[in-house]
């Protein structure tokens, strides 16, 4: 069975890691799928938004696989560490905007994929944290930069160096989470947030993706650049005349990424 699911939900794409039996960690194998699947939704200028989410109710990903990691040598430990960053860093990549849709646990690794997400929706009684120091190790995949880019340094090095585990409630009251939901509807929240992002511009959504992103690292003024180049990018767009013309008509606008 493919240990990586890309399916198609009208113009969202939801990537579902399937590993169920071992809470859908992220093994070699897995990664190597995961990685082929981000690369078709890379290139798929239909799809305006991706889900990412975990077979089962259990777990998003309990992150690495700690069983295959445990007859690594110190190289292979690199590389792993190498593989699972490289897959995370592909999601945060990705031109169209990001969801992770998490149910049950989202720990280490898994955590670190949900951060790489531009939203995370979570179910009330998940369970997430950054738990690896706990296993003598830290966050390898972004963990120690986007958590504290996210909730604040402070709150970062609670969780990071505590290592403690927090409900998929408690992430949202700290901002980790955008959404909170009884775990049953998780799904059906991520993918009608992907309903209303596929209703604006695609390539505006895109662009905005795009200046929020470049923009947060930089001061200010670069980041008002950013965005004035971002807009320029949008100006010469038959979309924009179809918004304009859909609202005169009083009628939905049909966008075609152009
Ligand atoms: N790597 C490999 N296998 C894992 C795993 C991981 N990260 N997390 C869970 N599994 C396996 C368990 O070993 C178990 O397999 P087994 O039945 O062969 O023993 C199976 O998944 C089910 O896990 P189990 O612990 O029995 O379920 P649970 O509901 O009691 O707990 C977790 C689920 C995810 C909370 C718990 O397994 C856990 O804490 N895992 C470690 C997560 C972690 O520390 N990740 C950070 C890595 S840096």
């Amino acid at each position: 069975m493919a240990l990586c699911n890309l399916i198609y939900e009208g113009d969202a794409r939801l990537i579902q890691i399937n590993r169920e039996e071992t809470m859908n960690a992220l093994s070699t194998a897995l990664l190597r799928e995961l990685s082929e699947a981000l690369d078709a939704v890379r290139g798929d200028s239909r799809a305006r938004c991706v889900i990412l989410t975990g077979a089962g109710v259990r777990a998003f990903s309990a992150g690495a696989d700690l069983k295959e990691r445990r007859s690594m040598n110190e190289d292979e430990v690199r590389q792993a560490v190498a593989r699972i960053r490289a897959v995370v860093e592909a999601v945060a990549d990705l031109p169209m905007p990001t969801i992770a849709a998490v149910r049950g646990a989202a720990l280490g690794g898994g955590l670190e994929l949900a951060l790489a997400c531009d939203l995370r929706v979570m179910a009330a009684d998940a369970t997430v944290g950054l738990t690896e120091t706990r296993l003598a190790i830290i966050p390898g995949a972004g963990g120690t930069q986007r958590l504290s880019r996210l909730v604040g340094a402070a709150r970062a090095k609670d969780l990071i160096f505590t290592g403690r585990r927090i409900s998929g409630r408690e992430a949202g009251e700290l901002g980790l989470a955008q959404y909170v939901a009884a775990a049953d509807d998780v799904l059906a929240k991520a993918l009608a947030l992907a309903q209303m992002i596929a209703d604006g511009g695609p390539i505006a959504v895109r662009q905005a993706k795009l200046a929020i992103d470049q923009g947060v690292e930089v001061a200010l003024k670069e980041g008002l650049l950013i965005e004035q180049t971002a807009y320029e990018s949008v100006i010469g767009t038959s979309d924009r005349m179809e918004g304009l013309t859909a609202f005169a008509e009083k009628r939905k606008p049909e966008y075609k990424g152009r």
